[in-house]
């Protein structure tokens, strides 16, 4: 068997317009709405160095610079709190970021799809496996999901997605693969296709934003025509991978939310807050429910 190699970078594609969430999102990029007082991105920056992950690429558009001014120092501020001495404060601005050098922002110059973000990493990425995930999807559980994924690959090498059972008629919402043991935790994928109607759906195991894979998807992003939607979609590249490498789905078995819907960010704020202080949560509900 071949060497397994490392797994040490995660892109982040941050370059998407969030057009679910105008006029929000119409200077503020989607990736910095907050749940529970922390930005999206930042939720799923932790999530990938609690799995460790210790480079990370972010794929960024116009528009964007708020993301990359919360991962700095940002100097006028912490020097405002430390001459308070507001310790706690000072914390939260800054002793999560990232060491020095091991972040980039690469530019998508046109939203041309997933699979062109994550083909613009290319050049950072080399000859390594690489993690993606996507900001929009928080994941809530014991393990970070990316965690359970590497834990895996560290045993076994290959390609992996997190997969999780959604309504059939959500098919076409999600990147849908076929496997031939359904009912597993970890599941040989056969094929997989980009949002398939309820109709053509071969299963209803639905891709979340979670991805390991290995840098010869890198030739297929290159050589590939947009598929659903106009877009170079990355589940048609992944999909020619498995012809030549293992590509298995991991099971999520926490709670999802999706946050780039209005809905799916309101109950993920409400998640956050239930386990903080349920109590207080409850009683500020009854007022209007
Ligand atoms: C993307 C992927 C899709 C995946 C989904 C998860 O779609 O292309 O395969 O199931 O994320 O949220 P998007 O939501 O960007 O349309």
């Amino acid at each position: 068997m071949s060497k397994i190699k490392k797994l040490r970078k995660a892109i982040f594609p941050v370059g998407g317009l969030g057009t679910r969430f105008l006029p929000a999102t119409k200077a503020l990029p989607k990736e910095m709405l907050p749940v529970n007082s922390k930005p999206l991105i930042q939720h799923i920056f932790e999530e990938a160095r609690a799995s460790g992950i210790e480079e990370f690429i972010f794929i960024t558009g116009r528009n964007k610079n708020a993301i990359n001014n919360h991962f700095d120092h940002s100097y006028e501020l912490q020097d405002i709190l430390g001459e308070k001495n507001k310790q706690l404060e000072l914390d939260l601005t800054s002793n999560w970021l990232p060491d020095a050098g091991s972040i980039a922002f690469v530019r998508q110059y046109e939203p041309l799809g997933l699979g062109h973000a994550i083909w613009c990493a290319r050049n950072f990425i080399g000859d390594e496996p690489f993690a993606v995930l996507l900001a929009d999807e928080l994941l809530l559980s014991a393990e970070p999901m990316l965690k359970k994924m590497k834990d895996i690959y560290d045993k076994n090498g290959g390609n992996y997605v997190g997969i999780m059972e959604v309504d059939k008629d959500q098919t076409s919402n999600y990147g849908i693969i076929d496997t031939a043991n359904k009912n597993e935790d970890l599941v040989k994928i056969t094929s997989m296709i980009e949002k398939p109607s309820k109709e053509t759906a071969p299963s209803n195991l639905a891709i979340i934003g979670r991805y390991i894979l290995q840098p010869e998807i890198f030739a297929l992003l290159e050589k590939a025509s947009p598929g659903v939607g106009g877009e170079i979609q990355i589940t048609d590249s992944m999909n020619k991978l498995l012809e030549t490498d293992n590509f298995h789905g991991v099971k999520f078995t926490g709670k999802r939310f999706d946050c780039g819907r209005p809905m799916g960010f309101l109950e993920a704020n409400i998640a956050y807050a239930a386990e903080n202080d349920a109590g207080e949560l409850k009683e500020m509900l009854k007022k209007y429910i």
